[in-house]
């Protein structure tokens, strides 16, 4: 009585699960709207109930989940009068119906409110409550009210799905997160559970965290384990990773593990593209297993599938589910979303196989988006007295008291894409922090970037800045006439909250990360610059000199001319010009907070140190790899 019904499940569910693979393998990529209606008929959590790893929570602003899925898949809402309007599909288990969101956001700006949960659970996702819920005081506050966060611009990352324009989730600005901190028939505890979301390279980020998947429901960092989301971006917590990335990892709590021991493995240096699908599953005590893949064609890489790293066995996950923040609410990870669901059980390879191909067959195209974090050399002059703010150690407080500019006056500033901005002082090498949450005067003391060293970078109507503290969102003063430290604390624009920033022109030598050499333009500058001397002279110091048009250029202490990217970037780089044009403009693009590369305006290609450093500097490189790295050495 009981074997029957069991079988003719079991059979019906392989049943359905080959048809569903079927079908999914052999929908080819058509630019219209009937091919979609026939791609409908399976669509990914159709495909992971097949293989008895259901969804439980699933979202996409972009298509359905499910191939008889016929509700709302977002929620926006205007800035000008607030109103809110739900965008949905264009048929059931089609792609999504954005005209109105065009012409409702027409004028004014949208921001993405909430994801539904296209699953029976209604596990929908609104704006991250960060601080602002019982509870939830153990984590990292937002920049909206109460520390909640904030969320996306609906406009801001268009892309087409088989042809059909729709939008995708832009987790850009910081502070910007989605969370359901009571998630029904999510896995828990030491549960398997499976993950995948379909985000991009073109947007990434190495701070915590660019997460989708399952955290506390505190919003608040409950120690190893208690999380287990998808993790892609460049941040390497454990050290010992290859390459650049990004790569798809598992934020754990207290870690992103690309392994058990953390780093990603040396042949998967990156994992790139303008859609990348990003896989987790975990079977609570012996496994979890990484994936990969391109998100319009080919199938998927395994990264990593073995133990846990020490200390997450059993896992002891919460039912919450997150997306674009760390466990703790940490939210200064940069990314894009377009669709993700979360599984019970451990989905099988094969049905991970179908979901792939099934995103591949939906025709996502068009991302067009392209971000980079610039860096350049400043330093800040107060309208408050008149002098330059001045960072000499990691003991003395910022204060506006210098007369002229030195090293100590001087800021290496990382502008991010989202307009924020780290200072590191060239006095101290160390980073600015607003420090206890902006309670106490700026410092210079940090070795690395979190909350309370980003920025956000206002330019006033005269020309000047002001700088808010993320982390207490108040505005920075050189308080006192600028006769007391500058500190965080205060809620409108005066004149002592005004700078002058000042571009500077600094010596710099540049290392590279191909060979760790310094690059010199050798033979007093008569031949081409190239990476191979160990130690900084002349040969190797070159004026950093900002351009107007915010790039830099580069001047030989060899001969005294600027560096150009020869014959439109075709020849190595060599420091023969007297004057700048475009051959001799560089985009200064900043790899996180750390190295730096060369984007050439004469090409846009980006400058690499070849054949591991031994030939010569050329623009040639459309992305950055380790050859495509330099350190700021500042002398
Ligand atoms: O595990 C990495 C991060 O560490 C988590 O996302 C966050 O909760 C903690 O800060």
């Amino acid at each position: 009585m009981l074997f029957l019904p069991r079988l003719r499940r079991g059979t019906r569910l392989v049943a359905a699960f080959l048809i569903a693979m079927a079908i999914a393998v052999a929908v080819p990529v058509f630019g219209t709207s009937t091919t979609k209606a026939a791609a409908a008929v399976s669509a990914p959590c159709d495909i992971y109930a097949s293989g008895n790893t259901p969804c439980e929570a699933a979202y996409s602003t972009t298509r359905a989940m499910f191939g008889s899925y016929n509700g709302p898949l977002y929620q926006i809402q205007r800035a000008s009068d607030n109103s809110t309007l739900n965008i949905g599909l264009r048929a059931a288990g089609g792609v999504a119906n954005s005209a109105p969101q065009v012409s409702f956001c027409s004028g004014t700006t949208c921001t993405i409110t909430l994801l539904y949960d296209q699953t029976a659970n209604a596990n929908n996702l609104p704006i991250s409550p960060g601080k602002a819920c019982a509870g939830c005081s153990g984590g990292l506050g937002g920049p909206a009210a109460n520390g909640a966060d904030i969320g996306a611009n609906a406009m801001a990352l268009p892309v087409t799905v088989g042809g059909q324009a729709a939008y995708g989730v832009l987790v850009n600005s910081v502070g910007t997160g989605y969370r359901n901190n009571a998630a029904k028939n999510v896995p828990t505890g030491s549960q398997p559970e499976g993950e995948y979301m379909l985000t991009s390279s073109n947007l990434t980020s190495g701070s915590c965290c660019f997460d989708f998947g399952s955290a506390e429901t505190n919003d608040s960092d409950d120690g190893n384990a208690t999380m287990n989301a998808i993790y892609y971006g460049t941040a390497c917590w454990t050290g010992g990773c290859s390459g650049t990335g990004p790569w798809v990892g598992g934020d754990l709590e207290n870690g992103m593990y690309f392994s058990a021991a953390g780093p990603n493995p040396a042949s998967i240096p990156s994992e790139t593209g303008s859609f990348v699908t990003a896989w987790e599953k975990n079977n609570g005590t012996t496994n979890f297993t990484l994936k990969y893949g391109n998100g319009q064609s080919g199938g998927l890489t395994q990264a990593y599938s073995g133990a846990l790293p020490n200390g997450y066995n059993p896992m002891k996950v919460q039912p919450s589910i997150e997306l674009g923040t760390g466990g703790d609410n940490s939210d200064l990870g940069k990314g894009e979303f377009f669709e993700g669901a979360v599984t019970t059980g451990f989905p099988s390879d094969a049905t991970e196989n179908a979901v792939q191909a099934n995103v591949n067959a939906a025709g996502y195209a068009n991302n067009t988006t392209t971000f980079s974090t610039t860096a350049s050399v400043i330093s800040l002059k107060a309208h408050a007295n008149g002098r330059y703010v001045d960072a000499p150690n990691t003991t003395t407080s910022l204060i506006a008291d210098a007369t002229s500019i030195g090293k100590a006056e001087q800021f290496e500033m990382v502008t991010g894409t989202d307009g924020t901005v780290n200072l590191k002082s060239l006095g101290d090498n160390n980073w600015v922090t607003a420090d206890n949450d902006g309670a106490a005067p700026l410092i210079a003391n940090r070795g690395g970037v979190g909350n309370w060293e980003v920025f956000g970078l206002i330019h006033n109507a005269d020309g000047s800045v002001s700088l808010r503290s993320y982390t207490n969102q108040d505005i920075v003063t050189a308080d006192n006439a600028g006769a007391s430290p500058l500190i965080a604390n205060r809620t409108s624009v005066g004149p002592w909250e005004e700078f002058d920033l000042v571009q500077d022109t600094v010596p710099v030598s540049l290392r590279a990360h191909a060979n760790n050499d310094i690059v010199t333009a050798d033979n007093a500058g008569a031949a081409p610059l190239i990476a191979n001397r160990t130690a900084v002279g002349p040969w190797e110091t070159f004026d950093l000199i900002p351009d107007a048009d915010g790039g830099v250029s580069l001047r030989s202490h060899a001969n005294s001319d600027i560096v150009t990217a020869d014959n439109t970037g075709a020849s190595p780089l060599i420091a023969n010009r007297t004057t700048i044009g475009p051959w001799e403009e560089f985009t200064l693009v900043a790899n996180g907070i750390g190295s730096v590369s060369l984007r050439s305006h004469a090409n846009n290609d980006i400058v690499t140190a070849p054949n591991g450093g031994a030939s010569p500097l050329i623009a040639s490189k459309t992305s950055i790899s380790q050859s495509e790295q330099f350190d700021l050495v500042f002398d």
